[in-house]
């Protein structure tokens, strides 16, 4: 349970409160006496929380519920997979008769007792069809969010029914949703210490959990394999992949068919990023000059205290954390009750979305036997896990890019353009700022449409494997807003053909 949880942490968040002490009372004119307040990441993770309207019973998934009879779900290393039966609403579209969705167990081999939980949903279109991961942030985010209310095969009806999604990515994919790191969502342990701290632990068990995955589905071992997420998973996904590459060149376990991973909206660079936020909201006039050149002064703070981070780890890390997100939250301060994900709406009160169907649903008893959870608790978005991944939210996951390019991986950076906490602006600039063997044409390469039926969906530009992509008209959750566009994206990039923009490669609902 949360109350027994994680001495380590609670040394490190004591650690937190004292070096914030100092620098609060020592506040330079452009720290504000609040700091500590605000930027506790305890307080950070329950306003992302309560900002989904969500309300998780517990604030991680350990040792909550009745794990000896969950456990029995997956034992022995093995994966537990089972056929799930919901009903669902309106057509889905496919000729394929026997649509094949799946839920799962699997026991975390590097871990004392972790089982992490995911969905698989069989292509509606073709078996041939790439396998494709779907990873969601937070960090400690379930990727049910992403399942039911982005990209998901279904959504939830106000009335909770659920109703196929025409443009579910599972018309052009064989898909699959993760949630993790353990803790998060239905994926959980009995013990404090399998919570994971670094993109190390994580992407350990996700190629753990994708090697058992393709032993138990060893016809698909063939198909093309892609890793996708969105904001916390830009850590997430390049670590992964790099990890997939890695087992692939060592001859480890069964060859992944990597081709490539989509970062959509993501925290990848943080020195680069952070750097962006003014000139980002000053762009899009939620601060003025003078703000900007106030807010920037907290830059060298933030930088300085990234370049520890990356020297020294752990505690350093959380500093900079700090450092950083108070240039975000000063911000938002000025720019008041607009939503950081969709600048173009406001916040009333603490909600920005209302994504509390999710746990409505998934809380029903007919719900959980169906994806067999057993009395597992459902944790939407975790504030410890949240907080365990404080020493990683400062590491600069680029770094690892370039080799994954010039081994020919393709790699699709995408982001809609009003969301202010991932925002495009710095995204491109982090982008064009990596060195690889192909940098100098990507600058140099022209900004092209990315049209979806007849009309410019985005901006696109791409050199080789590497294309960068601001979709028009989205916030942070970029297949909730342009569904259409994303899947017309997610197909057309997997084809290799993510520039070619005509009627030919349009995805019309069936
Ligand atoms: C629930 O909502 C869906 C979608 O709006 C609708 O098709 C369905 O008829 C509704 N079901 C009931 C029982 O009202």
């Amino acid at each position: 349970m949360a109350s027994t949880f994680l001495p380590k942490h609670t040394l490190l968040f004591s650690l937190l409160l004292f070096f914030l002490t100092p620098s609060s009372s020592t506040a330079s004119p452009s720290k504000t006496s609040s700091l500590a307040a605000d930027v506790s990441p305890r307080t950070q993770a329950e306003k992302l929380i309560r900002g989904f309207n969500l309300f998780p019973r517990e604030s991680v998934n350990i040792g909550a519920g009745d794990v000896d009879s969950a456990a029995s779900l997956a034992s022995g290393g093995k994966i537990v997979e089972s056929r799930l039966k919901l009903p669902l609403l309106g057509n889905s579209g496919s000729s394929i008769q026997d649509l094949g969705h799946h839920a799962g167990y699997y026991r975390l081999p590097h871990s004392h007792a972790a089982r992490m939980f995911y969905f698989f949903f069989e292509s509606r279109s073709s078996a041939d069809d790439p396998v494709v991961i779907w990873l969601t942030g937070g960090p400690g985010c379930s990727s049910e969010l992403a399942l039911f209310y982005e990209n998901g095969p279904f959504h939830i009806a106000n009335n909770l029914s659920l109703v196929w999604n025409d443009y579910g990515w599972d018309k052009v994919s064989n898909l699959i949703f993760v949630d993790q790191p353990t803790g998060t969502g239905f994926s959980y342990s009995s013990v404090d210490s399998d919570i994971r701290h670094d993109e190390q632990g994580v992407s350990n068990d996700l190629y753990d959990f994708l090697q058992a995955f393709f032993a138990a589905h060893p016809q698909l071992a063939k198909n093309d394999f892609y890793i996708t997420g969105e904001s916390y998973a830009g850590h997430y996904i390049p670590a992964f992949a790099a990890r997939v590459h890695q087992g692939n060149k060592a001859k480890d376990g069964i060859q992944i068919n990597l081709k490539g991973f989509a970062i959509g909206n993501g925290l990848t660079n943080p020195e680069i990023q952070y750097e962006a936020y003014t000139d980002y909201a000053l762009n899009m006039k939620l601060i003025t000059q003078s703000d900007h050149d106030n807010i920037n002064a907290m830059l060298p703070d933030c930088k300085q205290g990234i370049k520890q981070c990356a020297a020294e780890g752990g505690n350093a890390c959380v500093n900079s954390y700090e450092d950083c997100t108070s240039i975000f939250n000063k911000i938002m301060d000025i720019a008041g009750d607009i939503n950081y994900y969709d600048i173009r709406k406001s916040c009333e009160g603490d909600l920005c979305y209302d994504f509390s169907n999710l746990e409505t649903f998934l809380n029903q008893k007919s719900v959980r036997d169906a994806l067999g959870v057993g009395t597992i608790e459902f944790v939407s978005c975790s504030s410890t896990v949240y907080e365990a991944m404080l020493t990683d939210w400062m590491k600069n996951l680029e770094a690892g890019i370039p080799a994954l390019l010039e081994d020919g991986l393709k790699v699709l950076i995408y982001a809609g353009e009003y969301d202010l906490i991932c925002n495009w602006l710095g995204n491109s600039n982090w982008v064009h700022a990596m060195g690889w063997s192909g940098q100098k044409q990507f600058g140099t390469s022209a900004t092209v449409p990315f049209v979806v039926n007849g009309a410019e969906a985005g901006l696109m530009k791409s050199y080789g494997p590497l294309t960068f992509l601001k979709v028009h008209n989205a916030g942070h959750m970029v297949p909730m807003d342009q569904p259409k566009a994303s899947l017309q994206m997610l197909k057309s990039w997997m084809a290799g053909k993510v520039a070619m923009t005509g009627a030919d490669s349009e995805i019309a609902p069936s």
